[in-house]
């Protein structure tokens, strides 16, 4: 069938919105019509060229939608049936999905190659095949996808709105609470205020931190972020450093969550310097290059600090749970996700949204498919 989609065919580059070829579902995939798409900075890497994937590719990974057909072997949902779409799939079945851990699920092998993991694809443009990005491609009307990067949610919510915890909202909620594990009376860092940063925002207000402290040098994001959650905002991370120890008997903050578009090694290492002794700095942000970062070592272990970074991949969420809870939290008045949608475009417009990402204008651009 034809689907109209946005797609990647150089980069550095731009969208090229045009009418995709996209197969029927063989076993264990769905054919999916996508509504809305949130645009992530994740999606913006690989248009501005900081981060490399196969293309040409059909765009997009924070999408929810209604199931059109399913393919053989599908049990676990029907036509009707509504979703949201997990960037990174989970098998239940492999190690780290039988821990809980479905994040870091062994399928994700396959999320930047693009082909179905039996190596063939779904999607064709004018005789070329078409990478799926994160195999999911949640800029086009219609798409293949496994079952497994498919969440079945409930028919009663808004779809051009909950299609955000396909990626951003999961990942910032579950950079504070998973990864940094914000407990009640911590004074939180929140660097970058995008959609990833303000669901961090939201998540450490959920978990109970006294203070949230939030930097961002566009002042929009800052009003923002104070109706999210925030309770102090600041254009550097310096004052926010010296705001913390303040509050704190000089010791800093207990964790820093770093959800700028490209943190660098000196974000790195300034907010390992902001958090206090058993502090965590948490790596949610991609950046762009892969030099070795300088981190005071000695400071992990010696000096009394016992200071930890982690990483972390879709805020260490286990999509299957964590979608169904915030979905929860959403109905129950506890987790804004309107709030955090500034604008809305046309899949025509999906450039604009681009520009509007990059400018700073959104906290998080929608596509309407
Ligand atoms: N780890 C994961 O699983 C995962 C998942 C989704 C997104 N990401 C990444 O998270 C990052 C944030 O994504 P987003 O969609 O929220 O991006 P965004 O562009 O919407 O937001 C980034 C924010 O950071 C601010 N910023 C820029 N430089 C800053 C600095 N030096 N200090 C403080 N703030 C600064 C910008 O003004 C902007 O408000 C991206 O790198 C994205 O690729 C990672
Ligand atoms: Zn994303
Ligand atoms: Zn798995």
């Amino acid at each position: 069938m034809k689907s109209r989609a946005a797609v990647l065919f150089e980069s550095p580059g731009r969208y090229q919105v045009v009418d995709v070829e996209v197969d029927e579902p063989k076993a264990h995939e769905v054919l999916v019509r996508y509504v809305a798409s949130g645009l992530c900075h994740s999606d913006v890497h690989y248009l501005d060229g900081s981060h490399a994937g196969p293309l040409p590719m059909c765009a997009g990974h924070e999408g929810a939608g209604i199931v059109e057909q399913v393919g053989p072997g599908v049990t676990g949902f029907a036509p009707g049936d509504h979703f949201v779409a997990s960037f990174i799939p989970s098998c239940g079945r492999c190690r780290y999905c039988a821990q809980g851990r479905t994040n870091l699920c062994n399928l994700g092998a396959h999320l930047q190659n693009g082909p179905m993991p039996d190596g063939t694809y779904r999607m064709h443009y004018d005789g070329q095949d078409l990478h799926q990005f994160l195999l999911i491609s949640t800029f086009s009307q219609y798409a293949v996808v496994s079952e497994n990067s498919l969440v079945k949610i409930p028919n009663d919510v808004p779809l051009e709105t909950v299609c955000l915890l396909g990626c951003g909202v999961g990942t910032g909620l579950g950079s504070a609470i998973n990864a940094a594990e914000v407990r009640p009376g911590d004074n939180v860092l929140v660097l970058g205020a995008g959609g990833v940063g303000m669901s961090a925002v939201q998540g450490a207000a959920l978990a109970g931190a006294a203070t949230v402290i939030v930097v961002d040098p566009v002042e929009f994001k800052r009003e923002m972020a104070t109706t999210l959650g925030a309770t102090h905002t600041y254009s550097t991370i310096a004052e926010a450093t010296d705001f913390v120890r303040s509050i704190s008997d000089g010791q800093g903050a207990e964790s820093a969550i770093l959800c700028m578009g490209q943190p660098t090694n000196t974000d790195v290492a300034n907010a390992f310097d902001a958090i206090a002794k058993g502090g965590t700095v948490v790596v949610t942000g991609m950046a762009a290059n892969s030099e070795p970062a300088a981190i005071p070592i000695h400071l992990l272990a010696l000096g009394g600090m016992q200071k930890t970074i982690r990483g972390t991949l879709f805020g260490m969420c286990s999509p299957p749970v964590d979608i169904l809870r915030q979905i929860d939290l959403y109905r129950a008045g506890k987790l804004k996700l309107d709030e955090m949608i500034t604008r809305r475009y046309q899949l025509n417009d999906i450039n604009s949204a681009v520009d509007d990402l990059a400018e700073g204008r959104n906290i998080r651009g929608v596509v309407t498919l």
